[in-house]
């Protein structure tokens, strides 16, 4: 069984996608680790981002790169947005996580194209988000917590950046998928947020038991 959670940074899908791993017992993959390993294997090698063949040739990564702290860096974040435009980059990674998604059992994945291009057939999809502001004030609460002294307002303006290059390009821009179910949690917390992931996902995998409860 495939759970695919797709929406824009900060929208609370991470959380919600390792809480429902570990509700149905299943594996995990936070798809935008690969493209932040991207990211951040270009920089220090000292390449341009925006450049495909440097991005290219930071996508050999090991699967220990995936635990580097500098992963969860906001230049990680940005320069991770930036190489993930880049088809040939979107194209080396896709055996990774289509492996993982196809392992026996099944497998919880969550980015920006596990519903449209990466797990079509998965058996639920939901797309989480959140409005700019309510993302941007959790990545600010969260930076702040760990000790970095940043400007909210300047959250918000990379927010609304990454969530406009990551919709306006042409290589599996973020788009909800047409079969996923919506999830808003702008005005949810935590907990509450998993307790709506969890229905629509039952209502995902039950339909007609829950045809009455829509
Ligand atoms: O989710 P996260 O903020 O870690 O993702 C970092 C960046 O990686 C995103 O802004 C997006 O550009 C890219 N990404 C992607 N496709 C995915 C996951 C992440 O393009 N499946």
């Amino acid at each position: 069984m495939i759970i695919a959670v797709d929406g824009p940074a900060a929208s609370g899908k991470g959380t919600i996608a390792r809480r429902l791993a570990a509700h149905f017992g299943l594996p995990h993959l936070d798809t935008g680790l690969l493209y932040r390993a991207v990211g951040i294997g270009v920089l220090r090698a000292g390449g341009d981002p925006s450049s495909a063949a440097d991005a290219l040739a930071a996508c050999g990564f090991g699967a220990a790169m995936l635990h580097d702290p500098q992963l969860k860096s906001e230049a990680a974040g940005k320069a991770a947005s930036i190489v993930s435009a880049h088809p040939e980059v979107r194209a080396a990674l896709f055996a990774r996580q289509l492996d993982f998604a196809s392992q026996p059992g099944g497998a919880v994945l969550d980015g920006r194209d596990i519903g449209t291009v990466i797990a079509p057939h998965a058996a639920a999809k939901l797309f989480v988000t959140a409005t700019p502001e309510a993302r941007a004030e959790r990545r600010w609460r969260e930076l702040t917590a760990s000790g970095l002294a940043v400007d909210q307002k300047h959250v918000l303006t990379d927010i609304r950046a990454r969530d406009e290059r990551d919709s306006v390009r042409s290589a599996a821009p973020l788009k909800m998928a047409g079969d996923a179910r919506l999830l808003d949690t702008t005005a949810l917390d935590v907990e509450g947020a998993v307790a709506a992931a969890l229905l629509l996902v039952e209502r995902a995998l039950h339909p007609a038991a829950n045809d009455g409860a829509r």
